[in-house]
């Protein structure tokens, strides 16, 4: 939607009050007035003569469409059924799709695929098999019944075999494939495929694809090894800070030049004065822990527990796949134990996404509005909203940060929640007269 909040909010950016913009924008004062106080509605060719005069892009004259209700919002089994649509590959039916719930407030792109292809064996070269070209969402798969998972690891063609509650992430662009392996009960195996994009998102391809391929990918560290990725990125916040590796040892008084050639991270001491010198928080130059282009995960070897705890429990968790380069993407399966109504509350936050799994119908109690999750139903939930399951059954829960996690948590806490809710909601010009 096009929002002249959005409009009060570029002016005040780019320090124009209303007769400035008027005169940049060759309309009256009054018809900038009465968009900012919303008696009228800014039309396209303004904003197109707005972004042509000034350095604003389209995108920042509107805003998200909030598409959910009471704070979720659900989509009914028989609603994924109405999407379904069949994929074939090499002639042949391959996948049938079914889309869940997806809103626009969050990025994922969760869907149901039954693997139509039936192996007669397991091998990575069955020509049978037709991989994709991967794609540029992460994806997190949960497996039911007796599916065949196929993926390229440095360049080779791997398989596995996988059951019911098995899982995996795939990091983008890793081609992969699905079939069925043929089993005595012919049943077909399916997977809910919960794809979603982190920080990488559309804005960021926007500033990239501006930036220029040749430029932007010099951004890429070396993160072959964690003694890669530790001089690669301190050399990012030199070059940024036109500071030598020279200067840099001088001042720590110790021999960076030759741990450098060794590839060596320092010891965590020589870290914090590097971060010290210069003025960074020692996480900045810190290196990944681990960097996972697929993992996979059954459920045998899945970490279970009860929750609040084994006594009184209201849940059974199965914490699915989920790899450290993704802190705020974790995938849950939950059953739930306690039939009624309770007051012990779940707030987590990150965008939720559950799938009802089982035959059971589950209820959610959303802050005292009560919603039945049927079979095969999926709801989104808003990140932070107080809620509960109970009765019977079992789920599949995603949470994704999106936008709003990592080091944007770490900048929002520094905004109070007044001036948090004047960024989204201010009128008013940034000084008084
Ligand atoms: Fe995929």
């Amino acid at each position: 939607m096009i929002s002249n909040i959005k409009f009060r909010k570029i002016l005040n950016d780019l320090k124009r009050r209303p007769e400035d913009a008027a005169k940049d924008l060759q309309i009256s004062k009054n018809k900038i007035s009465n968009i900012l106080s919303g008696k009228n509605s800014m039309d396209f060719n303004l904003i197109k003569k707005a972004v042509k005069i000034w350095p604003v892009n389209f995108g920042d004259f509107f805003t998200f469409e909030d598409d959910t209700k009471n704070d979720f919002k659900l989509m009914r089994s028989f609603k994924s059924n109405q999407s379904s649509r069949i994929m074939h590959r090499g002639g042949k039916p391959y996948y049938l799709y079914k889309d869940t719930v997806m809103s626009k407030l969050s990025p994922f792109k969760p869907e149901l695929i039954t693997e139509l292809m039936v192996v007669e064996n397991n091998y990575a070269n069955n020509k049978n098999v037709k991989f994709n070209n991967g794609h540029f969402l992460h994806q997190f798969t949960y497996f039911i019944g007796p599916v065949n998972f196929y993926y390229y690891q440095n360049g080779k063609k791997k398989i596995s075999k996988m059951n019911t509650g098995d899982s995996m992430y795939i990091s983008p662009y890793i081609q992969h494939s699905f079939t069925t392996r043929k089993n005595k009960k012919n049943v077909l195996g399916k997977i809910l495929a919960l794809t979603y994009s982190d920080k990488i998102d559309n804005e960021t391809l926007n500033e990239i694809s501006a930036i220029g391929i040749n430029l932007a990918k010099k951004y890429r560290i070396n993160n072959k090894t964690s003694g890669n990725y530790f001089w690669s990125n301190l050399n990012k916040f030199l070059d940024n800070s036109s500071t030598t590796i020279d200067v840099l040892q001088r001042e720590i008084k110790n021999n960076l030049k030759k741990l450098k050639t060794q590839k060596k991270v320092p010891q965590h001491k020589i870290i914090v004065k590097i971060a010290s010198f210069l003025n960074l928080n020692t996480r900045d130059l810190m290196p990944p822990r681990k960097n996972n282009s697929v993992k996979i995960q059954t459920y045998k070897n899945s970490k279970k527990w009860f929750y609040p705890d084994k006594k009184s429990s209201n849940y059974q968790i199965v914490e699915l796949t989920n790899t450290s380069q993704l802190p705020y993407s974790r995938a849950y399966e939950i059953t739930i134990l306690r039939n009624k109504k309770n007051n012990i509350f779940l707030e987590v936050p990150t965008h939720q996404y559950i799938y009802n799994i089982s035959d059971d119908k589950v209820k959610i109690n959303l802050d005292n509005f009560v919603v039945t999750l049927n079979p095969q139903d999926s709801i989104y939930i808003k990140p932070n909203k107080k809620h509960n399951f109970y009765g019977k059954g079992k789920i599949v829960v995603l949470r994704i940060g999106g936008r709003i996690s990592g080091e944007s948590l770490q900048q929002i806490s520094m905004i109070t929640e007044k001036n948090l809710e004047r960024a989204v909601k201010d009128h008013n010009q940034w000084f008084n007269k």
